[in-house]
């Protein structure tokens, strides 16, 4: 009794001027042929035997449809949010769409941006969780941290085994603190994808955030329906305070435990990182499109138009249409300050 219930409603805006908040980067084919919801929906759609629920902003509810025509598959629902109140809300309306008929389903709760190179694995370390879910636990898949990332959650888990408590949840560390948990070896990154069942995830939010519940049930029970969309409603949904799952349950609560993942797992967060997907060449270059370099180190490229790098080492170059973004490889993290910037100055 496995439901995928696929996020898909955040901006990626690190990976401007590629990824816009009017087509971002869930519904681009940034890693292979299909987009990055596409593949969320084959890698979990095989694992659960049950179509996916999906839960968007509604500006983009048509390229989300589109995407999934092109599969050839019909989505359990499609529940569109009119203003993005983060994961927390969004979570809850797919729990309250998933109990509709009494019935309780283990959500697997998943990003629509992640890269996952092992199915095998992931698939595998699913089902190690679904007993604890089933008991009432709530499931993180935790990633063998790379480096002091401070975009990530923290978890402190105890010691071996398959399935192991979490001691504690620090969602996004500054970089001290999230060296410190690094070089301690105690610490997973969350993925962010979660496993519980979805009458557990209403009574912890319950119990942490009783007005979040509320007004997200008030937006679903007032929600108009039609064969292709569930609209939530605007001015109920856009009461909702906005908080990312991470920080308004799982640092809360005491039933969280993580299943260890190794599963080639990235969370295509910046260019950097889709650099590190990409295929690179001897000097770690990866380059997509027509890219000719000369003597470079550790570049990234991406574009439509000829891009021609000479004697550069970490640098990431992205062209569109209408923008160039040029930076070093290791402040990839500072391009939410252009967008930022971009959207004051109108
Ligand atoms: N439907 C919906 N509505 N989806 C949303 C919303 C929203 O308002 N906001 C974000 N999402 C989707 C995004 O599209 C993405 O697929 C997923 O939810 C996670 O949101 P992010 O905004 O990418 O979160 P994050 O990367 O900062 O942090 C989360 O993921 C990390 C791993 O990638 C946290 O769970 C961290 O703890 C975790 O380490
Ligand atoms: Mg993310």
């Amino acid at each position: 009794n496995l439901l995928p219930v696929i996020l898909s409603g955040g901006s990626g805006t690190r990976l401007w001027p590629l990824s816009r908040e009017s087509y971002p980067k869930q519904f681009l084919a940034l890693a292979g042929e299909q987009t990055m919801l596409q593949a969320t929906w084959q890698r979990v759609a095989a694992i659960a035997g049950r179509a996916p629920l999906i839960v968007a902003n509604e500006e983009h509810r048509f390229v989300a449809a589109e995407q999934l025509q092109q599969l050839g598959v019909q989505p359990q629902a499609i529940l569109l949010e009119p203003v993005g109140r983060n994961t927390a809300p969004a979570i809850a309306v797919a729990a309250l769409e998933a109990t509709r008929d009494g019935d309780d389903a283990l959500l697997l709760v998943l990003p629509s941006d992640h890269v996952i190179a092992d199915e095998q694995a992931f698939r595998a370390a699913v089902l190690r969780a679904v007993p604890a879910a089933e008991s009432g636990k709530l499931v993180t898949f935790g990633i063998v941290p790379t480096g002091p990332e401070t975009g990530y959650g923290y978890i402190k888990a105890a010691s071996g085994g398959d399935v192991r408590a979490v001691d504690r949840f620090v969602e996004k560390p500054d970089a001290e603190t999230a060296s410190a948990y690094v070089q301690s070896g105690e610490y997973f990154w969350n993925s962010g994808m979660f496993l519980f069942k979805a009458s557990r995830f209403l009574a912890e939010l319950e119990t942490f955030n009783p007005a979040m519940l509320a007004g997200s049930r008030t937006a679903w029970q007032q929600a108009r329906r039609d064969s292709d969309f569930t609209r939530l409603d605007k001015d109920a949904f856009a009461a909702v305070p906005s908080d990312s799952i991470d920080y308004a349950v799982m640092e809360k609560t005491a039933d969280a435990v993580v299943v260890p993942l190794d599963a080639g797992w990235n969370d295509v967060g910046s260019w950097t990182a889709l650099r590190d997907v990409s295929e690179q060449d001897g000097d770690g270059n990866a380059h997509h499109g027509d890219v000719i370099a000369i003597d470079c180190r550790n570049t990234f490229a991406y574009g439509e138009r000829l891009i021609a790098l000479v004697g550069l080492d970490d640098v990431i170059v992205v062209e569109t249409d209408d923008a160039v973004m040029v930076g070093k490889s290791d402040r990839m993290q500072e391009i939410k300050q252009v967008v930022a910037q971009i959207k004051a100055d109108g």
